[in-house]
């Protein structure tokens, strides 16, 4: 007898999240949704915004902004960072999509899609490369990295590991999949050198949990 058999599907019964996805204009499935639904709920508490790079058609976003109302954190800000015109140029070296996937959505219809959040949700067209530096100052407590290409990935990695508070959580959508070889090759490089080392889901996530400075022991070798 396999005891873990119910617990895989979990998500099916909890009536909420099942709530949560009707509806949803998303290329991600209930099993990755469930994780993303769990850790807004986990991060709820930690100071900070919500981020997403990688909006597509803003079905993944319309559930974060579901679980933060549902949560009572509607007063929290998610800040979504797309070109709504499709993926820039990738490394053929080490990405497998193309420029111009994901190019059937625009910005006015996701404002449209995920208008009844409109008060909590900002809004950056264009590439991660230009938008980032517009918000400098801005602490995060969770971010959902959904962009597939190696360079996208990188970029968010830099950016926003510094801004992440103690406590607050990556998402990494992408990791695992095989038509996106550089996201994973971008999270693996990037913590080769930092404390975290990212938890790969069965559902082909990872999730990296940003740790609090005075809890970090940096081996030193000597
Ligand atoms: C797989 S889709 C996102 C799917 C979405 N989260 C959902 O719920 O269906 C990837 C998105 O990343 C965006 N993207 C990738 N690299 C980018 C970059 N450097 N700047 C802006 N957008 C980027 C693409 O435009 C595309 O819409």
């Amino acid at each position: 007898m396999c005891l873990h058999n119910g617990a895989q599907s979990m998500w099916r019964n909890d009536l909420y999240f099942q709530e949560a996805i009707v509806g949803l204009n998303t290329l991600i499935d209930p099993e990755r949704l469930y994780i993303l639904y769990q850790y807004v709920r986990h991060t709820v508490d930690v100071s900070g915004d919500l981020a997403e790079c990688g909006v597509y058609r803003g079905g993944s976003a319309l559930l974060l902004a579901r679980t933060l109302v549902k949560y009572g954190r509607g007063d929290k800000k998610l800040h979504l960072f797309d070109t709504f015109a499709g993926m820039p140029p990738a490394n053929p070296l080490l990405d497998l999509h193309q420029e111009g996937d994901f190019g059937d959505t625009s910005l006015a219809e996701v404002q449209k899609y995920l208008a009844e959040h409109g008060s909590s949700l900002l809004f950056y067209p264009g590439l991660f490369q230009v938008t980032f530096a517009k918000v400098p100052e801005t602490k995060f407590s969770f971010v959902h990295v959904d962009c597939d290409l190696y360079e996208s990935v990188r970029l968010c990695c830099a950016f926003f590991y510094d801004r992440l508070t103690p406590g607050g959580v990556f998402i990494f959508d992408d990791y695992g999949f095989p038509s996106c070889p550089g996201a994973r090759l971008a999270v693996d490089e990037f913590f080769r050198t930092r404390p975290e080392h990212p938890v790969y889901l069965p559902t082909g996530q990872a999730v990296v949990s940003k740790l609090p400075e005075e809890f970090v022991f940096l081996q030193t070798g000597t």
